[in-house]
């Protein structure tokens, strides 16, 4: 190591203490199989003061870390502080949207946002640590996990995987010191860029499963979040439960070692998943735990979260020569170094008297704001009775009737919102909210269905409710719990009789308006063609009621998109805009082409797609030049795409200008669209303004399957389109020479 600090302190570490700095242990709860959180305690404060253990995971609050800290710099013999983690996805107190419904933004400061106040209050309680962001790019929709991610799109993700880091962290050198990490600070935590890696293309969206992905794949669109996540400075990296074409990620030495930490350099820590060490086993991969031990620290993982394979068999292999300590030396003075930088040894304590204990009003309104950013209009009709649009509802209305089993709840946070469940700040509910924007109507609630199982019995007092009010909010989707990790689905409609009360109000005739509160795309069905209006509201965190009545009243106009497609069926899946062209593209015409008999070639709702109260116009885009040559772009050379946008409605409103790049012919075949640049710009009625995107190499060229990493920008025509969803027609060809 060339911090003289770690290596001083490597010199006079026992190989126990050194194993020790390795192990990760549980504290307050479980986040996967047989943690054992009830003698959790015990085993964590015994290995604390034996000095085997560096860190520990699932705890917070400034009383009970300070207690550990000080058994662990007070008793332990060498007195090396523990670093404390904790899954800090969306929010501590403050619960933010969804990291998915934070993609819809098309806003990566709305991540920024969250990572800033979610640092501030996690830090206070004695976190140091967020197992977050979380970038898997995923084309499965049934896989729970997409709920914590950002979606289909890697050039989407990694905007917002670095806007999050850098939230967590603060920006490099920040702190305008020695180049020391800025996340010393604080009101900072160190961020994990997580999961290392391709976990998202778990095969048939089942958590957990198998992935079998070429090197070009994996190169171009698995890899590159968290290549722009580390360039932000993320400081760990966590591995994933996956196997990579074969090789479990926990064992994957070229995914950690090759490319992760010699091709990119990274310097951090890499850190197990839960059990993930001890799953080489029933992956069968290691045939017991000395294996399982030797296999991961040999492949690149720093440290074992949970399962205790490197601590128990760690000395054994040592004299047996079976693993290196050179090997372990690196990984401990990886770990050291992340507690030198998060500053733990100049001062491993919090201020008790210190802590942020709840959401201060100014994280609220952030909150609200960023909700309600991520909310995405995907329909928007006329409704045939009153030939007027539903939304946005009149203040002035007089009767509104709120409808459905997420009307009157509390329970919008979303997945991983353990710290804000358990102190009790649940979500604003929207009935609450729809009242306090509507005070001079009168506003009824009917539950209708119990948001998951068979209809019992309420839908005709929904139906009534909707019948007497003037308008209807149906808010309806998925409980938290049915996405994010172990929470796949096969069926991903609305679950239990959420459809029929849906059709219920259709029924009635009266203008109403869908309100979808979920962690995935849902599939419509038949209720889709019944509404008019569906609003995507996403788990939107503690200001849930508060932001969607925002939207529905107007005060805010929505301007989301979507960051993943919406399929029609689960038999369309995958369905997605980034898709490869194939020898036989989709043709109605033509019996041989790539299609499905029953099922059209396209999803419900693409990728980008999200309506406005206003209408926008993009032109035609503009080259700054139209041949440019591959080796200047290889050199750094760049052009302009530019477009204007205006503003063609009668209110301000936010429009997100999307441009997609399509290599024509390549060495590699290639999606048929890409995005490469998007900008969100806020017009006033009849604005008009130019966007301009810049795009070079990174952009125009590809990753090809050479396993040391070969990036190629090749000669020939590139299509660029420009426009507001994955679908713009907007197009320009540029001949790269
Ligand atoms: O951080 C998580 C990870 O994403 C899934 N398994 C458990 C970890 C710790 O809770």
């Amino acid at each position: 190591p060339h911090d003289p600090r770690v290596r001083r302190l490597l010199d006079r570490m026992t190989v126990e203490e050194k194993l020790g700095q390795l192990q990760q242990l549980p504290w307050g709860w479980d986040t996967g199989p047989g943690g054992g959180a009830s003698e959790a305690v015990k085993k964590a404060e015994d290995a604390t003061r034996a000095g085997r253990l560096g860190s520990v995971l699932s705890i917070f609050g400034a009383k009970a870390t300070n207690a550990l800290q000080r058994i662990a710099v007070e008793e332990s013999r060498l007195g090396i502080p523990l670093v404390f983690g904790l899954d800090v996805i969306h929010g501590f107190w403050t619960t933010f949207p969804i990291p998915l419904a934070q993609a819809a933004s098309f806003d990566p400061d709305v991540a920024r946002k969250d990572g800033e106040v979610s640092a501030k209050e996690a830090r206070s309680n004695g976190v140091h640590w967020t197992f977050s962001p979380m970038m898997d790019v995923t084309h499965e929709p049934r896989w729970g996990r997409i709920a914590e991610g950002n979606g289909e799109d890697p050039y989407l993700t990694a905007a917002f995987a670095a806007a999050k880091v850098e939230g967590y962290q603060g920006e490099r050198g920040e702190d305008g010191s020695d180049g020391s990490a800025a996340y010393g600070a604080k009101d900072r935590v160190a961020a994990c860029a997580k999961h290392f890696v391709a976990y998202g293309g778990a095969e048939g969206g089942r958590d957990y499963n198998t992935v079998d992905v070429s090197e070009s794949r994996l190169r171009n669109l698995y890899l590159p979040p968290f290549k722009a996540a580390l360039e932000a400075g993320a400081a760990t990296v966590m591995a994933s439960f996956n196997t990579i074409s074969g090789v479990p990620a926990h064992g994957n030495s070229h995914t950690l070692t090759d490319i992760l930490k010699k091709e990119w350099g990274f310097d951090g820590v890499v850190v197990s998943d839960w059990s993930g060490v001890q799953e080489l086993i029933p992956h069968g991969f290691a045939e017991d735990g000395a294996a399982a031990a030797r296999l991961a620290l040999d492949a690149g993982v720093d440290m074992e979260m949970t399962s205790t394979h490197l601590l128990t068999y760690g000395k054994k292999l040592l004299r047996e020569g079976k693993i290196s300590g050179a090997r372990l030396d690196d990984a401990v003075a990886r770990i050291l170094r992340l507690k030198f930088d998060l500053g733990l040894f100049d001062d491993p304590y919090v201020d008790e008297g210190d802590t942020v204990d709840g959401p201060t009003a100014a994280a609220r309104e952030a909150a609200r704001e960023t909700a309600a950013r991520s909310m995405v209009l995907l329909k928007n009709e006329d409704h045939p009775k009153s030939k007027h649009k539903v939304l946005p509802l009149k203040p002035s209305v007089r009767s509104i009737a709120v409808v459905g089993p997420f009307g009157d709840s509390g329970d919008l946070l979303g997945t991983w919102s353990f710290p804000a469940a358990v102190k009790k700040y649940p979500s604003v509910k929207v009935l609450d909210a729809v009242r306090r924007a509507a005070p001079g109507a009168k506003v009824t609630y009917a539950r209708g269905v119990d948001p998951e199982g068979e209809d019992t019995g309420g839908i005709p007092r929904a139906v009534a409710a909707a019948r007497a009010a003037e308008v209807t909010v149906v808010v309806v989707g998925e409980p938290p719990a049915m996405s994010g990790e172990a929470a796949s689905r096969g069926d991903i409609g609305l679950p239990g009789g959420q459809e029929k009360l849906v059709a219920a109000v259709a029924a009635t005739g009266k203008p109403f308006v869908v309100v979808l509160v979920n962690g995935r795309p849902l599939t419509m069905g038949g209720w889709l063609d019944s509404a008019p209006a569906v609003l995507e509201a996403w788990h939107p965190g503690l200001e849930a009621g508060n932001a969607i009545a925002d939207v529905l009243f107007g005060k805010v106009v929505p301007g989301g998109k979507l960051p993943v497609s919406f399929p029609r069926t689960v038999g369309q899946i995958p369905v997605h805009y980034n898709h490869e062209s194939t020898g036989r593209p989709y043709d109605a015409d033509n019996k041989y082409s790539s299609k499905y008999l029953d099922l059209p070639p396209d999803p419900q709702f693409p990728f980008g797609h999200g309506l406005s109260y206003t209408t926008f116009e993009t032109g035609e885009p503009k080259l700054s030049r139209e041949r440019i040559a591959a080796h200047a772009l290889r050199r750094g050379d760049t052009l302009e795409v530019s477009v204007a946008v205006t503003n063609t409605g009668d209110r301000a409103g936010d429009e997100v200008v999307q441009l997609y790049v399509h290599d024509v012919t390549a060495s590699i075949t290639q999606p048929v669209r890409k995005l490469r640049g998007f900008r969100r710009v806020t017009l006033g009625p009849g604005e008009s303004r130019t966007v301009r995107f810049r795009i070079g190499a990174d952009d125009l060229g590809f990753w090809t399957n050479a396993q040391d990493g070969e990036f190629r920008v090749e000669e020939g025509t590139v299509d660029l389109y420009v426009g507001s969803s994955s679908r713009a027609t907007a197009r320009r060809r540029l001949t790269i020479t």
